[in-house]
């Protein structure tokens, strides 16, 4: 299969699925692994955090954490650990096998174990150590040692949205037959709105195709929920996007939270999948106000030109305006806030679950329909 035009992060797509029949190892040590890691275990043996091959071992580890590189000097601005309770770590020595739900389905090389400056890490990577930040706070949560080594998973299992899932293999040989030469990647852990959907279309004025890849991996409580914004962005796509132009994949990471970190993060993946363009827009991975709104597109600065190696699109915040009859920015829009709709997360929710529709101008009506059922649903639920 084709690797596709573009370099994976470090040159080499990494592939750790191994398949082999997990009664091999029923001898080994388990260790179970919660919904964050399990994520994590996926997005390296597919390659979508190539280079990595594994769990971080601790010089790459404080490289990461203090300059957002690996040990080797690549760009890497989170990361990626494994950690147990400090009574457990004992147990965990050479290989252990991986499991969910008390199924084996990976195996871990342990080569190293040491204990992270959790303090340090939260203040480097979230800018904060509140504990009132929802990355902050998983951070927290984790055990106090971290187990580095190598992974392997021995099947890939394409959880709830089977028919939209991809491995970096899989993009990359899409891509090549679809024939697009550039691709722009789109994070997204909300339902599309409109300011969105200009986004994508802009970006679509320029480029061959548009990956739309959207974070089901674990976000915070109140974030809409994966299968009810997967409904959204199927009944968006099919209404108002050229189908040819699009390809809908789930990115299954966990949400951290973490800003301008994780925007480049979210860039190395998205490279990773053989996309050669990102957007970046307002507050990209922000939580409650612990970012500037432009935080996630200064910090690419730090790089030279080509480290990062997928091309970012900077966008400024979009809103409609009521003069223009269009999304805009400052940019393009001479009137002042009185002309403009803007809708915050928490106005949002306000108004599904008071059972009101999204005005057209912020949300398409047929995506505001599928919010509003489910939000009626939930309610119903919860009386
Ligand atoms: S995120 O946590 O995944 O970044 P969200 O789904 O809201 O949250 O945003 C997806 C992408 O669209 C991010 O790059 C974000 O910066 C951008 N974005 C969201 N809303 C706007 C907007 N109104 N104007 C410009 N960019 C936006």
């Amino acid at each position: 299969m084709s690797q596709g035009r573009i370099a994976p992060h470090g040159g080499t797509l990494v592939n750790r699925l191994l398949p082999v029949d997990p009664r091999e190892y029923a001898h080994l040590p388990a260790l179970e692994l919660a919904e964050r890691s399990y994520a994590d275990l996926e997005l390296i043996a597919t390659g979508v955090y190539s280079p990595l091959e594994g769990f971080l071992g601790e010089a790459d580890y404080q490289s990461v954490v203090e300059r957002m590189r690996l040990a080797n000097g690549l760009p890497w601005s989170i990361p990626i650990t494994l950690s147990v309770p400090k009574d457990q770590a004992r147990s965990y020595r050479g290989k252990v096998r991986l499991t969910r739900n008390g199924q084996t389905l990976g195996l871990l090389e342990v080569f190293e174990q040491y204990t992270p400056d959790r303090q340090k890490e939260a203040l480097e990577v979230y800018r904060t150590t509140d504990p009132a930040h929802p990355g902050v706070a998983a951070l927290l949560r984790q055990g106090e040692v971290n187990l580095a080594g190598r992974v392997s998973l021995f099947r890939l299992d394409r959880g709830e949205f089977p028919q939209h899932h991809y491995t970096p293999l899989e993009t990359r040989q899409i891509f090549h037959e679809k024939g697009w030469k550039t691709v722009v990647a789109f994070q997204t852990r909300n339902p599309i709105h409109r300011a969105h959907e200009y986004l994508h279309k802009v970006a679509l004025e320029h480029l061959d195709g548009l990956f739309l890849n959207p974070l089901v991996g674990a976000t915070k409580q109140d974030d809409v929920p994966a299968r009810v914004r997967m409904e959204a962005y199927r009944v968006l796509l099919e209404r108002y996007y050229p189908k040819e132009r699009v390809l809908l994949g789930v990115y299954p990471a966990a949400m951290r939270y973490a800003g301008p970190r994780e925007a480049i993060l979210h860039a190395i993946s998205r490279k990773n999948y053989g996309c050669t363009h990102f957007i970046v827009g307002r507050d990209h991975a922000g939580v409650g106000s612990y970012y500037g709104t432009y935080d996630a597109q200064e910090i690419f600065e730090a790089f030279a030109p080509g480290e990062i190696g997928i091309t970012i699109l900077k966008f400024e915040h979009t809103f409609y305006c009521r003069t223009c009859g269009s999304i805009v920015s400052a940019r393009t829009c001479p009137h002042d806030s009185a002309h403009h709709l803007t809708l915050s997360g928490t106005r949002v929710r306000e108004l599904l679950r008071s059972g009101a529709a999204l005005p057209p101008e912020f949300t398409r009506p047929e995506v505001a329909e599928v919010l509003r059922a489910a939000y009626r649903d939930e309610a119903l639920r919860g009386a």
